[in-house]
């Protein structure tokens, strides 16, 4: 069945203006002033901006982690993404107990394949780097369909890489032509920090964000950057949250050095101050690297307005508060690290970015999903409104008000992090491949409607941005 969205306006990256789109067979066929089509099943934009899906290049869906797993799966995940504006996720795989990493993929597959809604790739996340892990590279990507690898240098107990190994990912990256995206966290002076801080009986909530101050993330920043580029690989920094890091960033690129960054919301609109809420609240908020002080927040919205931050990530990995949060009551270290934001990503920046004059449409439509595309190798079949492009649309009320709450958001967990926070601007109607996923601001969509999207390696990585 052909569609014709008519009437609204059109958002990309580069431009603003007024268009019918025609989407045949999953694809949009044709844009222009005005298209008329019989057969054609019309939908009325009047009023409405059009933007392309938007992209989450950093979730953890159904993921083990921190002795427990993420209390968002596939199906509750990608319904919340897809109610929020987000058309394709690329979730990190894990290979931590897996025999081998096809293993691994596959494990990842069976947790997607019958419940996601929306358009799906993987990052292959190795916290268990070694000799094996490294040989069984160059395949898994390849039969994969993976681009891109994760390493953490933080979580000294359960994933972090040595400088070594690090620097062996940096290599095979630049070899196959991967991104390696990194957790940059110095994790063996926080374990002593939190050592020293459990000594002195400091077990709130608090204590996470004090015992990872934003030095460590900049010496770790500072250190994947150096050894990235020793190596000739892409570096893309996952969840860059402080000035320390941003000016490590922002150094590297003047000299030419191939570096990318990601934000996420939380960081741009919460502080440091939300983890202090007496009666244990503040463990809602804890997550790494931890919130900031609230000065940090204009420095991450300088760097994405300077284009030195390319991406917005949600790093949604989700714990209910009532739930698995309280496994850190007594001891903060212990609390599961993670917050849920697939479903307000894309809201929040538009409310926080576009309507409060931060940024501009087009500078949104960027951030929140062509330059994912373009790093990740989803480009131009995903992260733009173009002719031959996957009919991937938002239609967005911008002039809507609401307020964020978790009695009415759709991701499987008792609190939201944004409670409370009135925003304007909410996606009404969101198509993946030309199908409603939500119309009218209802879900109607599939399980198991949602396609892997295989990317291939690229044999240059240098993206200019
Ligand atoms: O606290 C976080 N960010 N949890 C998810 C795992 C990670 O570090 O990205
Ligand atoms: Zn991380
Ligand atoms: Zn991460
Ligand atoms: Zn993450």
């Amino acid at each position: 069945m052909k569609k014709i969205i008519t009437g609204g306006t059109i958002v990309t990256a580069a431009d603003t203006y007024k268009g019918d789109v025609l989407i045949e067979d999953g694809v949009i066929k044709q844009i222009a002033a005005s298209i008329q089509d019989v057969d054609a099943e019309i939908i009325d934009a009047t009023g409405k901006l059009l933007f392309p899906g938007g992209i989450d290049p950093h979730t953890h869906l159904d993921m083990p982690f921190n002795n427990t797993v993420t209390d968002d799966d596939w199906q509750s995940g990608t319904i919340a993404a897809a109610f929020g504006g987000t058309t394709t996720i690329i979730d990190f795989c894990i290979s931590a107990g897996s025999p081998t990493l096809m293993d691994a993929i596959d494990t990842w597959h069976g947790k997607a394949k019958d419940k996601a809604v929306i358009d799906y790739g993987f990052h292959l996340m190795i916290g268990d780097l070694n000799e094996q892990r490294l040989k069984e590279l160059p395949e898994a990507l390849e039969r994969g369909g993976i681009s891109s690898i994760k390493v953490f240098l933080a979580y000294a107990k359960e994933f972090q890489a040595t400088d070594r190994t690090l620097f062996q990912a940096f290599k095979v990256g630049q070899q196959l032509g991967a991104t390696v995206m990194v957790h940059c966290e110095n994790g063996s002076v926080i374990d002593e920090l939190v050592e020293e801080a459990k000594a002195n009986g400091q077990t709130e909530p608090i204590y996470h964000a004090l015992t990872r101050p934003p030095e460590v993330e900049g010496e770790a920043t500072k250190r994947a950057i150096e050894l990235a580029n020793l190596a000739g690989a892409q570096l893309y920094v996952v969840h860059v949250t402080c000035k320390e890091a941003v000016d490590e960033i922002i150094s590297a690129r003047n000299k030419g050095y191939n570096v990318l960054g990601e934000t996420c919301p939380p960081y741009l609109v919460l502080d440091q101050t939300a983890l202090e809420k007496p009666n244990f609240e503040g463990a809602k908020y804890v997550w790494s690297p931890p919130l900031r002080p609230v000065e940090h927040q204009e420095v991450l919205w300088n760097a994405l307005k300077a284009k030195q931050l390319q991406t917005i990530g949600s790093d949604q990995c989700s714990f209910s508060f009532n739930g698995k949060k309280t496994l850190g009551k007594d001891d903060f270290s212990k609390i599961p690290n993670g917050g849920p934001f697939i479903e307000d990503r894309f809201s929040v920046l538009y409310s926080e970015g576009v309507a409060k004059g931060r940024i501009t449409e087009n500078e949104f439509v960027d951030m929140i999903s062509t330059q994912s595309a373009k790093i990740f190798g989803l480009f131009p079949k995903k992260g733009t409104i173009a002719v031959g492009s996957d009919a991937d649309i938002v239609l967005f009320d911008p002039t809507a008000k609401r307020t964020i709450s978790a009695e009415t958001h759709h991701m499987n967990v008792d609190y939201n992090a944004f409670e409370g926070l009135e925003i304007t601007g909410e996606p009404t109607s969101v198509l993946v491949r030309g199908d409603y996923v939500i119309q009218d601001k209802k879900f109607v969509g599939k399980l198991g409607s949602g396609q892997y999207i295989r990317r291939e390696v690229k044999s240059s990585t240098k993206v200019t941005s």
